[in-house]
């Protein structure tokens, strides 16, 4: 191989592209379908993280859940998808609105003078669920939910080696013990279960303290595979709760040793 082909090959290792082909992953069009068909009404205004392609903001009006007349809030950090994004979505929607600082920053919802909250929203992480996102969904997010409102999020599931999964899961053992295991119990995860079902369920469990504010149904999270084991999470028919049951996200995270 001559040098510059060679230095060329080494770049392609250590360059992370930036534009991914979200058409030419089946998993990911599994999960979409998953998240989105369990919606049946269509939405006023919606939050997206679509990328350059808004796959799901065409699926999402192939369902009935876009029409004409909803707003759209679709969201992206990164320059270059940022751009495509404008582009694809000046073709497919009607009423939108972009955001391009990324979310957990502050509250960028805020500038956009929202006079009705979300019905629908779709977190659509690649990587993790981290506390920076956890925290944004609790302060910013959640209070910004309509009554019966959808969210669907979509974060990496193999995180059992990682400093914070393992902190959080101490935690609920230490102080949240009982709630813990009757989590465990009314979501169906045995011990004897071929699927680590901790990486499930401290995630979801994590969403739940986020979203602590409303009552919610948590639908049994869908596994797939894309560049990592994803989780996709579908959270329905957020109303406000008789009693608070869960703790704030931010709490856990206090508890962290
Ligand atoms: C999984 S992709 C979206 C795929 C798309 N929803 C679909 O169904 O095909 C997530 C997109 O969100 C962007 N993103 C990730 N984290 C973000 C953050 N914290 N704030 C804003 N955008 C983010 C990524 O750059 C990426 O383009």
């Amino acid at each position: 191989m001559c040098p510059l082909m060679m230095k060329l090959g080494k770049m392609a290792c250590v360059m992370k592209p930036t534009m991914i082909d979200w058409r030419n992953r089946p998993a990911k069009a599994k999960a979409r379908q998953y998240l989105l068909s369990s919606t049946k009404r269509a939405s006023k205004r919606s939050l997206w993280m679509p990328a350059a392609q808004c796959i799901d903001i065409e699926l999402a009006f192939d369902l009935g859940i876009l029409t004409r007349d909803s707003e759209i809030i679709a969201v992206e950090s990164d320059p270059v998808i940022f751009q495509h994004m404008q582009r694809t979505l000046k073709q497919i929607a009607r009423r939108k609105r972009l955001i391009h600082p990324p979310l957990a920053i502050n509250d960028m919802l805020q500038n956009l003078r929202l006079n009705r909250c979300f019905d629908f929203a779709f977190i659509d992480l690649c990587g993790t669920c981290d506390q920076s996102i956890l925290l944004w969904i609790e302060r910013f997010l959640a209070p910004k939910l309509a009554q019966h409102a959808d969210v669907a999020v979509t974060c990496t599931y193999a995180t059992r080696r990682s400093k914070f999964f393992i902190g959080c899961r101490e935690a609920f053992l230490d102080h949240w013990h009982e709630l813990y295991l009757r989590y465990i119990v009314n979501h169906n995860y045995c011990m004897g279960s071929k699927l680590p079902y901790e990486p499930i369920i401290v995630p979801t469990l994590l969403l739940k303290c986020a979203f602590h504010i409303h009552d919610l149904i948590l639908r049994q999270p869908f596994i797939y595979r894309d560049d990592y084991p994803m989780l996709a999470v579908k959270l329905c028919d957020i109303q406000t709760p008789s009693r608070l049951i869960y703790p704030a996200f931010s709490t856990v995270q206090a508890a962290i040793k």
